[in-house]
C-alpha cells in the first residue's frame, strides 16, 4: 500500500486554496487530520504545514475510490488529486481558512500508513510535556507549533536582510574553542590528539567577534548557537541561539540606535507592530530602586518606594532592626489589592521567602476597616506617613519588606510586584521595551570573595570611572546596556576595552594572576597591541525574541528540539553512554558514580 511520488507533482499547499481556485484540478499532499463518513459521502480533512482543507469522496459516483479512502486513518500520508469546488451557502465553514471550498477527489495515493499516535495532533494540546518531547516530531505537526517555527524562520530571515542592509558581514566563528568567561559552566569536548586537553563549546563568540573587529571587518553579525551548562529555567536553555553583532568606530549610542532600528524592522515585518522609537533608557541604579530588577516589566505599576525615613525609630523591631544594621524598609502599593484574601496575602508572604526575605508586613485598607500585620506596632502618624508615601488609599493593599541587606529587599519586592500583577490581572497587553544602561562594572561575589565582571571582563568602564578599577571597584560603572522587553532580558552588550593596558588592569582587578592573563587571554591582550579600533556590540537571545513575539512563556515552545529540566533531550535520549573504544581513543576513563 506504500507508494512513492511516482510522477505525482504537488500543485498547491492545502490552505493556499480559496474560492479563486474553483474549477481547477489540484494535487495536494499531506497528512489525514480526520475522516468522517456520512452515508454516500466521505469527508477527509487533509493537513500540511499551511493548514487544512476538506476533500470529498463520493461512493455513488466513484465507489472504488471511496472504498480506498475508507481505509484511511488519522496521520496517514496521502496525495489527493481533485477538483476545487465552491461549497454551497449552508456548507461554508467560516472558522476554517479554506471553509468556502472543498476538493472533490478524483484520485488518491497512499504514501504511508500510520499507527495510532500517542496523542492527537491538535492545536494547543494539553498532553504532558514528557510525551510531547519524546515524540517531538508529532508534537511539531500541531498547527500552533508549525506557526511558531514558521515565525522563527521569518525572524531569522528579516534579521539577515536587515544586517546585510546595514553593511554587516555574516561571519562564522568556531564551535570547538577555548573556555571564555561568560559566567556559566563550559561544555567540554575532549581532544583525541592532545591527551588530557579539552575544547570548550562557545558560551558566546565574544572574543572572536572582537578579534574580527581587530581584523578590520568593521561590522559583523552571526546567528549562532551558544552552549552554557547552567541550571535550566523557562527562559534559559543550555543550548540556545544568539543574534550576535559587533561594530567598529562606534560609541554606545551608535550601537543602541542601530539595534533599535533592527527591533523596529523586526516587529513591523513579522507582527505588523510599530515600536515607538527611541526606546526609553533607564540607568541600572534607577531600575533597581524603582522596580527591584535590572529587567523591569513596565506593563504595570506597583513601583517600589523607600520607606526607611518614614519608619525610622518607629519602635517596630523588624523595621528598626533592619535600619540599624544598614539595611532598608521598602514597600509597594497594590491598587484595589484589599480584595485579596488573608490566605492569598499569606501566600505572598511565603512567595517572598523564596527570595530570601524574612517576612512580609502588610496592610489591607478595606473600605470597611483596615487590617494589618504591623499597624499595632507603630504610631498613627507613622502609618499615615507610610500610606502617603506609597499613595495608598481605601481599597489598596500595602506590602512592606525590611532587611539588613538592601539587595534582598529589592530582589524580593521586584519579584513580588510581578507576582501581584499576575494575581491582580493588571498586566497590560503589548510590548514595553526598555534600555537599561550604566550597569555597575563589577559585582561582588561573596562565594568567591572577589569582584567579578557584571557583564564580562571585556566591557569598558565609563571614562570617568577608569581609576576606580583599582581604588573603589564597587563604585565603577560600565558602558554596558541591556535591551529589556516585558520583564525579559532580550539582549545585552557593551562598548569594549580596546587597549591592552586597560584590559590587563581589568583582568588584575578581577583577581587574575599575570600567568593566567597570559595563558587564557594572552592572544587578546597581544592583539590590542597591533592597532585596535574602538568597538562595541551586543547579542540578542533569538529564542527569547521568538518566545515573546509568539506570546509564549517557555523557550521550549520555540525551539524545534529543546532540552528538558535536567538538560537532557528526550527524543534521541541524549546524553548517552559511548563505546569503550571511543573513550579509550579520547584518553578518558569514567569514574563509577558511587566512588
Ligand atoms: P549575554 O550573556 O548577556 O551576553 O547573552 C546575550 C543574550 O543571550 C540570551 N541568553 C540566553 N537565552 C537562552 N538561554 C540561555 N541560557 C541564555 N543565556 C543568554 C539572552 C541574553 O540577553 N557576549 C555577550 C554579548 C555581548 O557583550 O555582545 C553575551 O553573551 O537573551
Ligand atoms: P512578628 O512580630 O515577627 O510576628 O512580625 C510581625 C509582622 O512583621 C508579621 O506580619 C511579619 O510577617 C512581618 N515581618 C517579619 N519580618 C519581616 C521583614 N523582614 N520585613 C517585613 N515584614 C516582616
Amino acid at each position: 500500500m506504500s507508494e512513492g511520488m511516482n510522477g505525482i507533482k504537488r500543485t498547491h499547499r492545502c490552505a493556499e486554496l480559496s474560492a479563486v481556485n474553483a474549477g481547477e484540478t489540484v494535487t495536494l499532499c499531506g497528512w489525514v487530520q480526520r475522516r468522517r463518513d456520512l452515508g454516500g459521502l466521505m469527508f477527509l480533512t487533509l493537513r500540511d504545514r499551511s493548514g487544512v482543507v476538506q476533500c470529498v469522496f463520493n461512493s455513488e459516483t466513484d465507489p472504488e475510490l471511496a472504498d480506498k479512502a475508507s481505509a484511511l486513518r488519522s496521520e496517514y500520508t496521502v496525495a489527493v488529486i481533485g477538483d476545487v469546488a465552491l461549497r454551497g451557502e449552508k456548507d461554508r465553514n467560516p472558522d476554517m481558512a479554506t471553509g468556502d471550498i472543498e476538493v472533490i477527489a478524483k484520485e488518491l495515493r497512499v504514501f504511508s500508513k500510520a499507527d495510532t499516535t500517542p496523542f492527537e495532533i491538535v492545536e494547543n494540546s494539553s498532553v504532558n510535556d514528557v510525551l510531547r518531547l519524546k515524540y517531538r516530531y508529532l508534537d511539531l505537526r500541531r498547527p500552533d507549533m508549525q506557526r511558531i517555527i514558521a515565525m522563527r524562520h521569518r525572524i531569522t530571515q528579516v534579521t539577515r536582510r536587515f544586517f546585510d542592509g546595514e553593511g554587516f558581514y555574516e561571519i562564522e566563528t568556531p564551535m570547538l574553542t577555548k573556555s571564555t568567561p561568560e559566567g556559566a559552566r563550559d561544555y567540554l569536548v575532549p581532544s583525541r590528539v592532545f591527551p588530557g586537553k579539552f575544547f570548550a563549546l562557545p558560551q558566546s563568540p565574544q572574543q572572536y567577534k572582537q578579534l574580527l573587529m581587530l581584523a578590520g571587518f568593521d561590522r559583523y553579525f552571526q546567528i549562532t548557537r551558544c552552549m552554557r551548562d547552567e541550571d535550566l529555567r523557562a527562559d534559559r536553555q543550555p543550548e540556545f541561539t544568539q543574534i550576535d553583532l559587533e561594530m567598529s568606530f562606534v560609541d554606545r549610542d551608535d550601537v543602541l540606535e542601530t539595534v533599535e532600528k533592527y527591533m523596529h524592522t523586526l516587529f513591523k515585518e513579522v507582527l505588523d507592530v510599530e515600536i515607538p522609537l527611541p526606546i526609553p533608557r533607564m540607568s541600572w541604579d534607577e531600575a533597581m530602586s524603582r522596580y527591584g530588577s535590572d529587567k523591569p516589566d513596565l506593563r504595570f505599576g506597583y513601583e517600589i518606594c523607600d520607606l526607611s525615613d518614614a519608619v525610622r525609630g518607629c519602635g517596630f523591631k523588624v523595621f528598626d532592626g533592619a535600619l540599624e544594621q544598614g539595611g532598608s524598609v521598602r514597600g509597594i502599593n497594590i491598587e484595589n489589592g484589599a480584595k485579596l484574601s488573608r490566605k492569598e496575602i499569606d501566600a505572598l508572604g511565603e512567595y517572598v521567602k523564596t527570595y530570601r526575605a524574612k517576612g512580609l508586613a502588610w496592610a489591607k485598607l478595606s473600605p470597611e476597616g483596615h487590617t494589618s500585620s504591623f499597624a499595632k506596632f507603630v504610631s498613627e502618624d507613622c502609618l499615615k506617613d507610610v500610606y502617603s508615601k506609597l499613595g495608598a488609599k481605601d481599597g489598596d493593599l500595602v506590602l512592606i519588606i525590611a532587611d539588613a541587606d538592601n539587595r534582598t529587599v529589592l530582589d524580593a519586592l521586584g519579584a513580588l510586584r510581578c507576582e501581584c500583577a499576575r494575581k491582580m490581572g493588571t498586566i497590560e497587553d503589548g510590548f514595553r521595551f526598555l534600555w537599561v544602561v550604566d550597569f555597575p562594572l563589577f559585582e561582588y561575589s561573596a562565594e568567591e570573595d572577589r569582584y567579578v565582571a557584571m557583564h564580562h571582563p571585556f566591557t569598558a568602564p565609563n571614562d570617568e570611572d577608569v581609576d576606580l578599577i583599582e581604588t573603589d571597584p564597587g563604585k565603577a560603572h560600565a558602558k554596558a546596556y541591556d535591551m529589556v522587553l516585558n520583564g525579559y532580558e532580550l539582549g545585552g552588550g557593551s562598548i569594549r576595552i580596546h587597549s591592552s593596558e586597560l584590559q590587563e588592569r581589568m583582568f588584575r582587578a578581577l583577581g587574575l594572576s599575570d600567568e593566567t592573563i597570559q595563558t587564557r587571554f594572552g592572544h587578546l591582550v597581544e592583539a590590542f597591541k597591533y592597532g585596535a579600533p574602538p568597538h562595541g556590540g551586543l547579542a540578542f537571545g533569538l529564542d527569547r525574541i521568538v518566545m515573546l513575539m509568539a506570546g509564549r512563556d517557555n523557550l521550549r515552545d520555540v525551539i524545534a528540539f529543546p532540552k528538558v529540566q535536567n538538560s537532557s533531550e528526550l527524543m534521541m535520549a541524549s546524553p548517552d553512554t559511548v563505546d569503550q573504544k571511543q573513550l579509550s581513543e579520547l584518553h578518558i576513563a569514567c569514574i563509577e558514580e558511587n566512588e
